[in-house]
């Protein structure tokens, strides 16, 4: 008997380089709760990880990686070392092609960032998203990948829209 279930897709993760500019910048225009300001913000660390000063490239300030299927960019994320601390690190974005949600992209790509970190000494992984319904999946994209939630502040972002704070403690 066959069973009429897709084969789940193998997601790989590699740096992102300069030619994944265009693709990084539709996962962030299409990804569907960042606002212009914000896709411009991760674009632009997109674009200081790949230039020549001194805060860009993998051990610079942003590194930046991308999930792939089928050789097609699907995914992927910013992170970086926090500055002033031992072992603490921030994941600064992260978005999944909006029409592969919950094919593991994002998970496989904390996967991988916990790895990068971890060869760099890291013990930690800290994020702050919105605690509007809006994000209500990214947070439980968050609980479901090992992160817990470990603090808010209320009227954050603007009245009624709180930040909350996750961290996966390795
Ligand atoms: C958050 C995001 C990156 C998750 O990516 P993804 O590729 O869909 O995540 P995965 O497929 O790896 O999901 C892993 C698990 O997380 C949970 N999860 C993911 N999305 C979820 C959702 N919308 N609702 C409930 N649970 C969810 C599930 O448990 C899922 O496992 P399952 O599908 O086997 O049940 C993606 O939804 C996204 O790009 N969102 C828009 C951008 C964004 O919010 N970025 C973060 C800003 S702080």
């Amino acid at each position: 008997m066959s069973l009429d279930v897709p084969a789940r897709l193998t997601v790989t993760t590699r740096l992102a380089v300069a030619a994944d500019r265009a693709a990084i910048a539709h996962l962030l225009e299409t990804a569907g709760n960042f606002n212009e300001e914000e896709a411009g913000v991760g674009l632009e660390l997109v674009d200081i990880f790949h230039g020549d000063g001194p805060t860009s490239g993998p051990e610079g300030d942003y590194p930046t990686l991308v999930a792939e299927i089928d050789g097609q960019i699907v995914g992927y994320a910013t992170i970086g070392k926090t500055p002033f601390t031992h072992g603490t690190w921030h994941l600064y974005f992260i978005a999944s092609d909006v029409t592969r949600r919950r094919a593991g992209i994002g998970r496989t790509l904390c996967l991988e960032i916990k790895k990068f970190a971890q060869q760099r000494d890291g013990q930690r992984l800290v994020l702050e998203t919105s605690g509007r319904e809006l994000y209500g999946g990214t947070r439980a994209f968050y609980h479901a990948t090992g992160f817990t939630e470990e603090a808010r502040i209320a009227d954050y972002y603007s009245p009624g829209d709180p930040v909350v704070y996750f961290v996966w403690r390795w």
